[in-house]
């Protein structure tokens, strides 16, 4: 087992990561302080995987537990889930001593977070992420929140757990086509802080997309590290934490104009870090060795890396202009120079379109 920490004053606390882990939650969430009425928020497919062994781990701890089921789903990280699960806190009286675990992937770990942060204006929660993506990105850092009809995530807080608690045997039971998105999030902590992650992965990616445990741990417990020495720097966003937008820019375009439906997260940024390294080269930023590695690496991970010839350069642009990322006509674009370092660069529409189609 691997402990990190994310280091934010009285807001601090510990990763922990290894194999078998959920059959050691109660220690963890006592450890953490954790009081004795908990309420596991998961929905039907981790459950019917997870969630009896998990309960009846908190309950030798001496745990109280309550389990609050929500659909399967980005379509349900809605304020009718919410409402839902505030329902269920209420109808179980919790109170401001009770406890709330995200058991599943980003989804419910956004969800759970929102409504820990919200209830009670704020009970303690503990994330025990199930996807690669919520291991590696999304269970750290205390971004929570819901989608609302006009866009993804624009309803939200941060709010930092009390602890997160990785089990990576998890990872087994996760289609392979989600497991590899999530592996593009791992890629992208290596262009951006880690040569020496980008070049495990390039050397030994068979034998992490075959989950061999200690590959496994070590590609995870990198990206954590890099994520939490990220929100450590900028917690709140105002600046640095951008970083970890390298390839989102372009991915978060294109997964809205192909309406979420084309493309997994992972794979839209797969397509947007390579797009990104291009801009990079252009830029003069990048040299070319680096984009063939970065392109070479993703494409042997089974993942996508060119944008679809369905879709016009001037739509994509169009979409970046209006993410919330974009100000003053300019889109804030992580470019990378090289492998393990990046540039903020603020490209107007016209440039963005022109390093694109050259
Ligand atoms: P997800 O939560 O929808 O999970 C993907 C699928 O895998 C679901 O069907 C889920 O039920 C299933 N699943 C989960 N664990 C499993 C397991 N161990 N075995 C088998 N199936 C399993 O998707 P995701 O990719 O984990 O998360 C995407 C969400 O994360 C998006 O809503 C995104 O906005 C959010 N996100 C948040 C942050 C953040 O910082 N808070 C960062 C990145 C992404
Ligand atoms: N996934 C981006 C962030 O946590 O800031």
């Amino acid at each position: 087992m691997r402990t990190l920490q994310v280091k934010l004053g009285d807001r601090s606390y510990p990763i922990y990561l290894g194999e078998g882990l959920l059959a050691r939650a109660g220690e963890f969430l006592k450890e953490a302080g954790c009081g004795e009425r908990v309420g596991v928020v998961t929905n039907p497919t981790v459950a019917g995987l997870y969630l009896k062994p998990f309960q009846e781990a908190l309950s030798r701890a001496g745990f109280r537990v309550t389990s609050i089921l929500v659909a399967d789903g980005e379509e349900h990280k809605s304020l009718k889930s919410l409402a839902a699960v505030y329902d269920q806190l209420i109808r179980a009286r919790f109170d401001r001593g009770s406890c709330i675990v995200a058991l599943g992937g980003g989804v419910i770990g956004d969800l759970a977070g929102f409504a820990a942060a919200t209830f009670l204006r704020g009970v303690p929660y503990v994330q025990v992420p199930t996807t690669l993506l919520a291991q590696v990105d999304s269970s750290v850092g205390g971004k929570t929140g819901i989608n609302h009809r006009e866009g993804k995530n624009l309803i939200g807080a941060f709010y930092q757990p009390r602890v997160v608690v990785i089990d990576l045997a998890a990872l087994r039971t996760l289609p392979r086509r989600e497991f590899l998105a999530g592996l593009a999030e791992v890629v992208k902590y290596g262009i951006i802080e880690d040569p020496a992650l980008f070049a495990l992965l390039e050397e030994k990616l068979e034998r992490v997309i075959a989950l061999e445990p200690d590959l496994l741990e070590e590609a995870v417990g990198a990206s954590c590290a890099i994520k939490a020495r990220v929100v450590e720097k900028d917690e709140r966003e105002e600046d640095y934490r951008s970083v970890l937008n390298f390839g989102h820019t372009i991915g978060h375009a294109l997964e809205s104009l192909t309406a979420y439906e084309k493309f997994l997260h992972g794979e839209a940024i797969a397509i947007g870090m390579t797009q990104a390294a291009s801009i990079s080269v252009r830029q003069g930023l990048c040299d070319e060795e680096s984009r063939r590695r970065i392109g070479l690496l993703l494409r042997k991970a089974g993942l996508p890396t060119e944008i679809p010839s369905l879709i016009r350069v001037e739509d994509l642009v169009k979409k970046m202009e209006v993410d919330k990322k974009s100000a003053g006509g300019k889109v804030k674009f992580v470019l990378c120079e090289g492998i393990g370092k990046t540039q903020f660069c603020w490209l107007s529409a016209e440039e963005i379109a022109a390093r694109l189609s050259a």
